[in-house]
């Protein structure tokens, strides 16, 4: 029935309408203003456990960096384990507002990390399409997955460029990017001249490997780019050119929420501007999305809220992380 109304308007206003009225059974209270969630849920992709020092602690993982970043915008946050059934992941997606897609080192096409995220992207596509607003952020490993999922095809080689702050060298589309349009002009020209992106990688996709890939080409816009430690040329920011996709080669995470002094986590006061926009202009999109949970019970049993970070400030990069 929707459907047939046709226009995004029409079935923004009618998605707004059956939340209102509790079609449903939307957790948010009525008082919500009608244009924008302001009571968004951002769902985080747990990532396989590979690093031998974590290992005691359970089999999947998500430094807390990533949640407080998250929340930070004005989120919560929503663990989504890579053990359920298609039919659940199905229902988490109708439950939350956008998708963080975070470091890490598996597969990115044969783990269960690439496997579960390539189904909420096929569903974030299809709701894209279908007028139903739903951001996906990936970070580091998770946009490098983007890039795969984009392409269908892992073009990945090596740019590493690990433990080293950089300034992001932006193309002329990021200063009408979606994502830094409304960045203060005074960071804006801090970014290309002051190491503000903390990057811990290996692999990457190169500028000209994007150009000659007519997928990615298609799909995303690069925002920035930046050297490796072996000369490569290579993609840093992304941004989705019909899709609210976002892509981050470096990690945002990381500047107001990690200190481990062994890395190159930038600490300045642009640093942490730059995170804090960032995170906000994701949630920001996520306000766009009015799916929710059935009932107030399963909002409260999902959230991250439910589980106790470990203290892993003093044997990893990571100050405090939550293991499921
Ligand atoms: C910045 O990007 C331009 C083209 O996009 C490239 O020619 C230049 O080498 C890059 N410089 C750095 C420092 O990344
Ligand atoms: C890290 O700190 C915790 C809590 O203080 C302590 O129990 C643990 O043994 C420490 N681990 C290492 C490897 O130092």
């Amino acid at each position: 029935m929707a459907s047939n109304l046709g226009s995004h308007l029409h079935l923004h206003l009618l998605g707004l309408l059956l939340a209102r009225l509790g079609g449903r059974g939307c957790a948010a209270p009525i008082t919500a203003r009608l244009d924008t969630n302001d009571r968004p849920v951002v769902g985080i992709l747990t990532q396989i456990v590979v690093d031998d020092v974590l290992k005691p602690f359970g089999k999947t993982y998500i430094p807390a960096s990533y949640v407080k970043y998250v929340e930070a915008g004005g989120s919560r946050v929503v663990p989504i384990r890579l053990t359920l059934t298609t039919t659940d992941y199905e229902k988490i997606f109708k439950s939350i507002n956008g998708l963080l897609l975070i470091g890490g080192a598996v597969d990115l096409e044969t783990s269960e990390f690439a496997r579960v995220a390539g189904i909420f992207y096929r569903l974030a596509l299809e709701a894209n399409d279908a007028g139903d607003y739903f951001p996906i952020w990936g970070t580091c490993m998770g946009m490098q997955l983007l890039t795969v999922l984009a392409a269908n095809e892992n073009l990945l080689t090596k740019t590493p460029a690990h433990n080293i702050a950089l300034p992001l060298n932006l193309t002329k589309a990021a200063y009408s990017s979606r994502m830094f349009k409304d960045f203060p002009s005074q960071l804006m020209s801090a970014l290309p001249r002051e190491p503000l992106s903390g990057n811990f990688h290996h692999y990457g996709i190169t500028v000209t490997t994007f150009m000659e890939n007519e997928k990615l080409e298609h799909f995303y816009k690069i925002l920035s780019t930046n050297i490796a430690q072996n000369g490569a040329h290579f993609v840093s920011t992304i941004e989705g050119k019909r899709y609210p996709f976002y892509g981050v080669q470096w990690h945002p995470e990381i500047n107001p929420f990690q200190w481990n002094s062994k890395f190159q986590f930038p600490h300045s006061s642009n640093a942490v501007q730059l995170s804090s926009l960032l995170a906000e202009f994701f949630v920001n999109e996520g306000r766009r999305s009015f799916h929710c949970f059935a009932d107030p019970e399963e909002e409260a049993s999902a959230l991250i809220y439910n589980y106790m970070p470990v203290f892993t400030g003093n044997f990893s990069g990571y100050q405090q992380t939550y293991f499921f």
